[in-house]
């Protein structure tokens, strides 16, 4: 089985991207703990990133073949309805992750046009709520909701 690992527009130069927000990871450190939180049920992961909503949606129409995502949709959490309705027609149950707390920082972070179709949102853990996702992500499939 293989999930999808989305992050949207900024998420590639993370590292370098306000360390004192985003912290040091980079997406490459992420990626290697989604791998390694999954790598126990067999997943693979594919991982997409792209500071364009078009792609994005693409990557999304191409990939129903997966069992689940996980997606960072960074600002487009504020108004990215093409990329909600793509979410909207994807098969599989997904998880939004934010490393910040959005709620701690300016309003219009506050909601998210996305997060309704969500099975379930993590917040401010910085690069472990990427962790915790894929493993939410794996109980949800699976079944197990312990
Ligand atoms: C973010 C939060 C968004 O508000 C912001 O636009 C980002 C990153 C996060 O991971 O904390 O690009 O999604």
């Amino acid at each position: 089985a293989t999930m999808l690992l989305m992050n949207g527009p900024n998420l590639g130069i993370l590292g370098r991207r306000e360390p004192e927000i985003y912290g040091t990871a980079t997406l490459d450190d992420i990626e290697k703990l989604v791998i390694d939180e999954v790598s126990d049920m067999g997943w693979e992961v594919r991982s997409v990133q792209s500071d364009s909503e078009s792609e994005l949606i693409g990557a999304i129409q191409d990939n129903y073949d997966t069992v689940g995502a996980i997606v960072n949709p960074g600002a487009l959490m504020i108004a990215g309805w093409s990329l909600r309705d793509a979410l909207a027609s994807y098969p599989r149950p997904w998880i939004e992750v934010h490393l910040s707390n959005v709620w701690a920082r300016e309003s219009f972070r506050h909601e998210s046009v996305l997060a309704p179709l969500a099975a379930g949102v993590v917040v401010g853990l910085g690069p472990l709520g990427y962790r915790l996702g894929a493993r939410a992500l794996l109980c949800c499939v699976t079944g197990d909701d312990r």
